[in-house]
């Protein structure tokens, strides 16, 4: 039961079908599934099985993780009858959709048109909905006597598929066209198994189906056959600062989660709608470099992810005089191939590494910033390096926490200023900033965000930039930053890796 997302008795448990609705298309929303994939899923699955709430839950012991041992990892172990078959208690409702709970065709749709339903209760005490007069041929069969015919069931959610207008054109479309039901519930049962495992070049087996689906985010294979160091002399020659050849890389990279490998530089999807629009981006930076770097990939033959990463790369070689590991290889995506409504949940709301975080996002900004890393595989060192190297070199959309007097130089000065104890740091009102007075003269020196000053306030945090802000610590200081670096440009390249 923990793992319905959706209340089967409507929100709440208020069994309103309109409201269930409203729910549903959110949940499965975020799921990337659209009303049809959505009608497809529930209908789908409801074609087969039953729910069961033979009694009350009061007959049900402790779930899973909380029953003792000799339970062996099941629980619910239930009192009420033989606790198995027809006496089985889980979600509290009773009952199968159709009358063939064990083949797939087309019995959900048939009884959800062909009856009225009303609203009753099931044994358990749960909302229910039952056809009104329904012929025995309609019933479904008992759980362990076939022989015993017994009402079959819709829940508020089913309802839902009946009586919200845009399910409801769906549900009448599937219903005059089985062929078309079949293959819609075969498309998005694929997708909702496979839509968290990334690109398709990370599938393997016999199985994998040929045609390109648009929630694979597809990339074409990217040129390997050009002069790297060319474009990084036309790079390096462009007029693009640092900042900017920087701020683009990460915007592109940083998108990434390890979570459904979806995002990452790879594709350059940064180019197309919806991100090019997006404030983080800063989108008027963003096209003027664009545009630079699209005519670069036009005269190369390196794609635009390519170039893109690579101008990071030449900016961080600029400012520290290390050079910085590349391997090309990256496609360019289309809009065409791009499901923009998808891509809309990668927004990033607020981003600790560019010091982004506008007012009104109503969570603190350091805790977006651990998620961010974790999403991005970063350790808590690699998350420390990224941030303190990249507000060295002025990184910083709110214009706090730069500390550095040059900008255009990779250095650990940012963590040295952050554990200064000659300020004394105090909220200035606003919520997401902090001024630094002098403790002798009173003079305000400084500024910074939660997310930097989190990195002297949280104590394992600060005993990672006490490291890194020795004099010693330089070089590594600077190593370390071009592997984490390195590693969120990298993070989408499945094949390298
Ligand atoms: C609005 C979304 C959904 C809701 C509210 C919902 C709710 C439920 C509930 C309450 C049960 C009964 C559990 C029990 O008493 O043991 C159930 C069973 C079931 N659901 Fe769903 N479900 C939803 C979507 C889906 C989807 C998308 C699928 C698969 C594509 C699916 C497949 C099934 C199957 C096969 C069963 C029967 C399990 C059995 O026979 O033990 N459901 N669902």
């Amino acid at each position: 039961m923990g793992l319905i997302y959706v209340n089967p008795q409507g929100p709440d448990g208020n069994p309103d079908p309109l409201a269930s609705a409203h729910d549903i298309r959110t949940t499965f929303g975020r799921m990337a599934m659209n009303d049809e994939e959505t009608v497809a899923l529930v209908a789908g699955g409801h074609t087969f099985g039953k729910s069961h709430g033979a009694g009350t839950e009061d007959n049900v012991q402790s779930e899973p993780e909380g029953a003792p041992l000799e339970e062996m990892g099941f629980g619910w172990s239930s009192t009420y009858g033989s606790g198995v078959g027809s006496d089985t208690i889980t979600s509290g409702i009773e009952g199968a959709w159709t009358a063939n709970p064990t083949k797939w065709d087309n019995g959900y749709f048939d009884l959800l048109f062909g009856y009225e339903w009303e609203l009753t209760k099931s044994p358990a005490g749960a909302h229910i909905w039952h056809a009104v007069g329904q012929t025995e041929d309609d019933m479904a069969p008992d759980a362990e006597d076939a022989s015993k015919k017994v009402p079959t069931m819709m829940t508020t959610a089913d309802m839902a598929m009946r009586m919200d207008p845009s399910y409801n054109k769906i549900s009448k479309r599937f219903h005059e066209n089985p062929d078309q039901f079949a293959d819609a519930f075969a498309r998005a049962w694929f997708k909702l198994l496979h839509r968290d495992m990334g690109p398709k070049t990370r599938y393997v087996g016999p199985e994998v189906p040929e045609e390109e689906l648009i929630w694979q985010d597809p990339v074409p294979v990217g040129n390997t056959n050009y002069d790297v160091l060319k474009v990084k002399e036309l790079l390096s020659d462009s007029g693009l600062t640092i900042q900017e050849m920087i701020e683009v890389a990460w915007a592109s990279a940083s998108t990434y989660r390890g979570s459904d490998m979806r995002g990452g530089a790879n594709g350059a999807r940064i180019r197309l709608a919806p991100q090019k629009d997006w404030e983080a981006n800063n989108p008027a930076q963003l096209s003027k470099a664009l545009e630079i770097y699209e005519s670069i990939s036009k005269e190369t033959g390196a794609s635009v992810a390519d170039v893109i990463v690579l101008a990071g790369n030449v900016a961080i070689e600029k400012a520290s005089g290390v050079e910085v590991p590349f391997t090309p290889g990256r496609g360019d995506a289309t809009q065409e191939s791009t499901d923009i409504e998808s891509f809309e949940v990668l927004e990033p709301k607020s981003d600790a590494f560019r010091n982004y975080h506008p007012q009104g996002v109503n969570i603190a900004p350091e805790e977006i910033m651990l998620d961010k890393a974790q999403l991005l595989g970063l350790t808590a060192p690699e998350m420390t390096v990224l941030v303190g190297g990249m507000r060295s070199l002025g990184i910083s959309m709110n214009g706090y926490g730069l500390f550095t007097e040059d900008s255009n130089t990779l250095s650990n000065d940012y963590f040295k200023t952050l554990l200064d104890m000659s300020v004394q740091w105090k909220p200035n009102g606003t919520g997401n900033s902090y001024e630094a007075f002098d403790r002798k003269t009173g003079e305000k020196v400084r500024t910074a965000s939660r997310t930097d000053l989190v990195f002297g306030s949280n104590s394992q945090l600060r005993a990672i930039v006490e490291v890194y802000a020795e004099d010693d610590s330089s070089d590594k200081f600077t190593r370390d930053f071009v592997f984490a670096w390195n590693k969120v440009m990298n993070a989408d390249r499945f094949d390298i890796q």
